[in-house]
């Protein structure tokens, strides 16, 4: 029984998604590497926020919200999902897009997420600056005000770690969800691999796994910001959804494992590993990955794999959270080659 069945909450993502062996890349370093497809959640293509939604969702149904508004980059994976679960759900939607990533090319500005974003419809506001969450969380509560003088009423989904973490519910159930799978194939992994950024993923999926028994360790690699504040960020995390849920788990801070080797040169900038790993996995398995998130976490893998951390008993579980729409504001990838 999942510990979060009692939170409200709406359906919006294909579960459970598929646990896969990377065949190729598992035969090339001589380890077992699987893949959780969290790429593959369904919603206008996907990704890990699909099952982060399905909470928030449920919170501003339950709270009687017609309208949802959220804020991101201008290539935010989770602005699009937003978006595609307010139209599947029937509520209005406003996103704010932020000035967050120093990229002139016009495809990072009109292709990918912004273009669907677009095309769903969704009423679109700016923000000029990227580094202030605070300020940005601000701008939504403004524009909630107006809403409401205009007799309607909004959710904000916010940016900042300050608000209820609902959206860290949808990853305690995708670990409840990977632990039966992996059961079911009879396998304990010598490690999880997953991105950090908001800190829902990895709080959720780290809580979601202690629940289960597993004690692996939980990788989290840094997108957004470096290791100590992230690792910060992750344990505020981690101790209020435990206090929401009403579980005793014990986290201590020495799980709370981040790592910032791939997040230079920043947020939704991708450095040489980066962009080979994004290839690798194209070329060797035909999966696609993104240069924000997946990208970098997979690449940390590569790193892992290269040296040799894994032998030929081990399994090794990378969490692919989505992403790939936005390679379409990256033209450069391949057109340098
Ligand atoms: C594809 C993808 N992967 C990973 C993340 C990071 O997940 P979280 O914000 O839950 O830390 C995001 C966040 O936007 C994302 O879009």
């Amino acid at each position: 029984m999942s510990l979060v069945k009692d939170f409200p909450r709406v359906h919006l993502s294909h579960t459970p998604t598929p646990l896969e062996l990377l065949r190729n890349v598992s035969a090339e370093f001589d380890t077992n590497v699987w893949i959780k497809r969290d790429d593959c959640t369904g919603l206008a293509f996907g990704g890990n926020k699909s099952r982060q939604l399905e909470f928030y969702i449920g919170q501003a149904v339950a709270e009687g919200a017609d309208t949802l508004l959220t804020t991101g980059a201008v290539q935010s994976n989770h602005v699009r999902t937003t978006v595609a679960a307010a139209r599947k759900i029937g509520l209005d939607v406003e996103v704010q897009l932020e000035h967050r990533v120093e990229r002139e090319q016009p495809e990072y500005h009109h292709s990918g997420n912004p273009y669907l974003v677009r095309l769903m419809g969704a009423r679109i506001h700016y923000y000029p600056v990227g580094e202030d969450e605070d300020g940005a969380d601000k701008a939504l509560e403004q524009r909630a005000a107006e809403l409401e003088k205009e007799g309607r009423k909004a959710f904000v989904i916010p940016l900042s770690n300050a608000h209820t973490p609902y959206g860290a519910f949808g990853y305690v159930e995708g670990a409840e969800e990977l632990m039966a799978q992996l059961q079911a194939l009879q396998i304990e992994p010598a490690r999880f691999i997953v991105p950090t950024g908001s800190a829902s993923t990895h709080s959720g999926f780290l809580i979601g796994m202690r629940a289960c028994g597993s004690d692996a360790p939980v990788h989290g690699v840094c997108v957004r910001r470096d290791a100590q504040s992230q690792r910060q960020r992750v344990g505020k995390k981690v101790k209020s959804v435990i206090a929401m849920i009403g579980c005793d788990l014990n986290i201590p801070d020495s799980e709370i494992i981040c790592d910032d080797s791939q997040l230079a040169p920043g947020y939704g900038l991708p450095n040489d590993d980066t962009v080979a790993a994004i290839k690798y996995m194209a070329r060797q398995e035909g999966i696609l990955l993104d240069p924000t998130y997946s990208g970098k976490t997979f690449a940390l893998l590569l790193d892992m794999l290269r040296r040799g951390d894994f032998n030929r008993d081990q399994h090794v579980v990378f969490l692919h959270t989505g992403g790939a729409v936005s390679l379409f504001g990256y033209p450069e990838l391949v057109e340098t080659e």
